[in-house]
């Protein structure tokens, strides 16, 4: 019964050859169906202080995208808002976190001028319109998100052609007032990620280096020190994109150059000068310097009062004419009366002004707002030179999403840089008060603009918040390694960030964007899967039961029916 005949076997490969083919549109579908986007997203921060939770607390993502034209009184708690920047309704936002309104995510979509790994593509873009109001909205967004519990996940990502083609798609479709669904054709946002888990002990490393002043035989004293201290680590609303070019990368230039000309000055027993130097990079910064604080402790007392004076440099790279020297002694100490006559005498033949700013410290309290504060809770004299002329707040002006390269002026950090080390050069060199210049454009201990082009563009690149930087990072490593160039004796010193923090890791991830397929796509398919089951069913008969059984499959009721008869 079941020998095939030669016609028989001929209609069993045809039939092979049709159910190949059929196969393979068949993957062609599927594999249309899963086209989809990729799209690098960045997460916001999620964190508790004390315990009490802020920023995003899920990364997994799996909702239909809609726009902010979604209909007035739609249920959103499955759908993920796609809102640019530059059409942000900030009081929209607001009122929707506040309230706690459900919503089953938000995606930020930022211009390229924020971006941090797309440099080119962010100048050419920096004569964009209205970039200060864009900067403004982000600045007031981040703010609100970071100081916020927000229940679902949050996410960021750049302008492309890709993704605003999708949102072109999705805006068209909700302006028709009806949700998207899997027959009205949509899309589908994807991120999977494993769930965020706690930083356990995240590590702050200070990085500190000395150039020893010339002893002379007389001396049995230790040498006096003068520290230039910079916080270098960030925090923003996207731990991924947190650069902080100017808070504190700015402050981290400067340093790195006048450590470079120092060592110059220092290379020759005839320029060395009668003081040391202590460089210092710190970490914490953010959280109340917690690391300026162990930094300082592990020095021993001796030590500690060697230090004639400190200053720590923040965020000076995006000033015009005006700089603040922050203190916490009164201006009528002998003492910051000197420091910031040194530096006024220097910044008028510069041609820009310096500002001295009094604020008491309170010991009791467990805000530290400037870094030098630090210094002065253990009475060591310290100032803070910024731009900023009040204190910002707690984890405010730390390397926000608008502190980028492209706000950063390379021009402010080269006049700070003359600022501070014509001042350091005139007070260890004792020519205070006298119009010598001694680090002369055009000298061989001019300030290098390249070199703080270099760094400034490299720190641009790379995102520093402590508690997602490992001991060995590059970045710290590069610091160390361009320290030891210049100075001495470099230690790096690794300390647990304790206290009231907690940090979440899965700070950036891959979001897959799929199209939803569409009713007459469904069809199609039912279809193309409705034929290959005949064709195999048929297939099947065939080499089991021969053509003919086939045959009579189709045609046995009519024969009954003759039968019947
Ligand atoms: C922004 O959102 C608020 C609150 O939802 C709304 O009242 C206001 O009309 C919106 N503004 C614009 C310009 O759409
Ligand atoms: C100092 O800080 C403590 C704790 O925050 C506060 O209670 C106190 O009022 C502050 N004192 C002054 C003088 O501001
Ligand atoms: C940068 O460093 C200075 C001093 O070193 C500090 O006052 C400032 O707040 C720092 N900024 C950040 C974001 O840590
Ligand atoms: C330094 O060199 C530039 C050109 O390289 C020149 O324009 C400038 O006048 C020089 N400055 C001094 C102080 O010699
Ligand atoms: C900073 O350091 C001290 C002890 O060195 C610690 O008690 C404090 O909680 C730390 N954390 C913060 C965020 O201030």
């Amino acid at each position: 019964m079941a020998q095939a005949k030669p016609g028989g076997e001929r209609q069993v490969l045809e039939s092979m050859y049709s159910m190949i083919a059929l196969v393979f549109i068949l993957v062609a579908c599927v594999e249309l169906c899963d086209a989809a986007t990729v799209v690098d997203v960045y997460r916001l921060i999620q964190y508790d202080i004390s315990g009490a939770p802020f920023g995003s607390r899920l990364a997994n993502l799996n909702h239909h995208a809609g726009s902010l034209q979604f209909a007035p009184g739609s249920d959103l708690s499955r759908t993920v808002l796609i809102i640019p920047l530059r059409e942000l309704n900030i009081s929209f936002v607001k009122e929707y976190i506040t309230q706690n309104q459900p919503l089953g995510g938000l995606l930020f979509l930022l211009p390229q001028i924020f971006n941090i790994e797309n440099r080119e593509r962010a100048k050419s873009n920096h004569q964009t319109d209205g970039v200060e109001l864009l900067k403004n909205d982000l600045a007031e967004l981040e703010k609100l998100l970071i100081h916020s519990k927000i229940p679902y996940p949050v996410y960021f990502a750049f302008e492309d052609d890709d993704i605003e083609a999708v949102l072109a798609d999705v805006k068209r479709n909700d302006a028709t007032g009806q949700p998207a669904t899997a027959t009205t054709g949509g899309y589908k946002l994807v991120v999977s990620v494993p769930e965020p888990k706690k930083r356990a002990s995240p590590t702050i490393t200070n990085i500190q280096g000395w150039l020893s002043g010339l002893k002379t035989d007389g001396d049995a004293n230790q040498l006096p020190t003068i520290a230039i201290v910079a916080s270098y680590d960030t925090f923003g609303a996207a731990p991924a994109l947190s650069v902080g070019s100017d808070s504190n990368g700015s402050g981290v230039v400067a340093l790195l150059e006048i450590a470079r000309l120092f060592s110059v000055l220092y290379s020759n027993p005839k320029t060395r000068g009668r003081y040391n130097l202590l460089f210092g990079l710190t970490s914490g910064g953010p959280y109340n310097y917690n690391g300026t604080h162990k930094w300082l402790r592990s020095f021993d007392q001796r030590q500690r009062e060697s230090i004639d004076y400190a200053i720590c440099l923040n965020s000076i790279g995006s000033w015009d004419n005006d700089l603040w020297i922050h203190v916490s002694k009164p201006p009528e100490n002998a003492y910051i009366k000197q420091i910031f006559e040194g530096f006024s005498n220097v910044a008028e033949e510069l041609g820009v002004k310096v500002g001295l700013k009094h604020k008491k410290i309170n010991i009791s309290n467990p805000r530290v707002a400037w870094e030098h504060e630090q210094f002065s809770r253990l009475r060591v004299t310290a100032a803070t030179l910024s731009e900023l002329s009040v204190a910002p707040e707690l984890l405010e002006s730390t390397g926000s999403l608008v502190d980028g390269r492209p706000f950063v002026n390379e021009a402010a950090i080269i006049k700070s840089v003359k600022l501070v080390a014509e001042s350091l050069a005139r007070h260890i060199y004792g020519h205070e008060g006298k119009n010598v210049q001694i680090f002369a454009d055009n000298s061989s201990l001019a300030v290098n603009p390249s070199y703080i082009k270099s760094w400034l563009d490299l720190l641009s690149q790379t995102p520093r918040v402590a508690p997602f930087l490992s001991k060995n990072d590059p970045c710290i490593l590069a610091l160390k390694k361009e320290l030891e160039d210049h100075t001495d004796e470099v230690n790096v010193q690794h300390e647990v960030l304790d206290g009231m923090f907690t940090f979440y890791d899965s700070t950036r991830a891959s979001l897959n964007i799929y199209q939803v397929a569409s009713v007459t796509f469904d069809l199609l398919l039912l279809l193309v899967l409705g034929s290959y089951l005949i064709v195999l069913f048929s297939f099947l008969v065939i080499t089991t039961r021969g053509l003919d059984d086939l045959i009579s499959l189709f045609r046995r009721p009519p024969q009954r029916k003759v039968k019947t008869a």
